[in-house]
Formats: structure tokens, sequence, C-alpha cells
């Protein structure tokens, strides 16, 4: 299998406060994307980076990571204006011959290449779709518009999906391209394959593949990092 590695770096991040692009944000003196992208080059074929739209992003972009992955691995485009829009626009530019894909948030900096490897194993023992997922440990409530408790809902059959997420590449574009794909605003890939009816095989999530999304998830990072200099 020829793999690749799709990620959508070109969020705003406005919930991490003022700054630039969220992938762009340093983390231990780094951009998180170059974190994201360190540890997926040492597993796929080919990375394919969506850059924030702005004028001279995906420049940038292209000389940060080339020392990272090398420039014939790595391939820029400028990303949309959702997340799904700029999944599409990398996916446009995958060569004929990449048959797995994974897509990774650049926003989830730590997820070791360790995890990424699991997704591609389960895809090439023949799942069309595979996400990595772990248990909630939080209760969880359904409200309705005035915030009031509906239900409890019963935790033990929900997980919190992360990224990487692996598909088989025909099966990733077909949900891509699907009539009406491009207005549903799927938070994540396999929501896509989900509405295809296709099954969508969980494996076991990294509690370092968290998503960076507020200041507090920035500093656990930087402990994160912290803790693996010490144990190396
Ligand atoms: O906003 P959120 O944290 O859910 O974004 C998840 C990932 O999608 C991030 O890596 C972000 O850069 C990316 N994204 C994107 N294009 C957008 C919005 C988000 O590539 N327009």
């Amino acid at each position: 299998m020829r793999t690749a590695a799709v990620v959508p770096a070109a969020g705003r991040g406005e919930r991490l406060g003022p700054g630039g692009p969220k992938a762009l944000r340093l983390l231990a003196g780094e951009p998180l994307l170059v974190h994201a992208v360190r540890a997926l080059g040492s597993v796929v074929d080919l990375v394919v980076v969506a850059a924030p739209p702005a004028p001279g992003a995906a420049e940038e972009v292209d000389a940060l990571l080339r020392p990272v992955v090398g420039p014939a691995r790595l391939v820029v485009v400028a990303g949309g204006g959702t997340r799904q829009e700029s999944v599409r626009l990398a996916l446009a530019v995958l060569p004929a011959e990449v048959t797995g894909v994974l897509v990774h948030d650049a926003a989830r900096p730590l997820a070791p290449a360790g995890l990424a490897r699991s997704v591609l194993a389960a895809l090439d023992g023949g799942a069309d779709a595979v996400i990595p997922a772990l248990p909630v440990t939080d209760t969880v409530k359904l409200v309705d518009a005035a915030e009031r408790v509906v239900q409890t809902v019963d935790r033990s059959v929900l997980r919190a999906v992360q990224t990487p997420q692996g598909f088989r590449r025909d099966v990733l574009a077909q949900a891509h391209g699907a009539p009406g794909a491009d207005r549903l605003e799927a938070t994540d890939d396999a929501g896509l394959v989900e509405r295809l009816g296709l099954p969508v095989l969980v494996v076991p999530g990294s509690e370092e593949a968290f998503k960076v999304t507020r200041p507090l998830d920035l500093a656990l990072a930087e402990a994160v990092l912290a803790a693996r200099a010490g144990r190396s």
C-alpha cells in the first residue's frame, strides 16, 4: 500500500486566544504543525498539508516543513474556509499511486507515530475506514435549547474520537465527493464515510493524541514533551 497523510492546518484557532493560525503557534519552540508532521513523516510515503489560505502562508509552511520530511515527500496546498474543504483541497492533489490515506489534524501535535502505524495496520488488514478513539470519562448529558437536562447518556457506549483517521483512498474520495457532502460540515472524515453506509472500525486511541484547542491544552502539551525528554 502506498500511503499519504493529509494534514488540515488552515484553522485560525480562535479558542486558543490572540495570535496567528493555530498550526503555526509554538510548542517547545516549534510550530504545532512541525511536531505533527515529524511523527507522520516517519510512517507514510507522502505528506500533504493544507496551509492557511492567507497570501504567502503556503510558501512559509513549505519552507518550514522541507527540513522535516524532505521536499520529495511534501506537498503544500492552500486550505479552505472549513476543515472539510481543506481536506478536500489536499485530497485533490494526491498522486494516483496512493491507495491508503491518513487524515490528521495539525492541532493534535503529539499523536505518537505508533498510533498512525496501528491505524495503517488495520487498513492493511482490510478495513475501509479506521478511527482511533478513547472511552469517555466525563458523565455526558443531553440538554435542550434552554440548557435544561433532557437525559443522561450511557457513557459506556460513547467514544471520544481522535486523528489520525485512516481510509482506503477510493472510499475517502467517494465520501468527500458524495452529493451534498460539501454542505454537511462534518467535524471528522469518518462521519462522511458513515453517511455512505460503510463500516468504520475503531482502534484504541492515545491519551497523547489530544487536540490543542484552548490555552490549557498548550500547557499540557509542553508537559508531555518534557516528560518524553525525561524518558529519552
Ligand atoms: O478547529 P479545529 O480544532 O476543530 O480544527 C481541526 C483541524 O482542522 C486543525 O488542524 C485546523 O487547522 C484544521 N482546519 C483547516 N481548515 C479550516 C479549519 C480548520 O484545515 N478552515
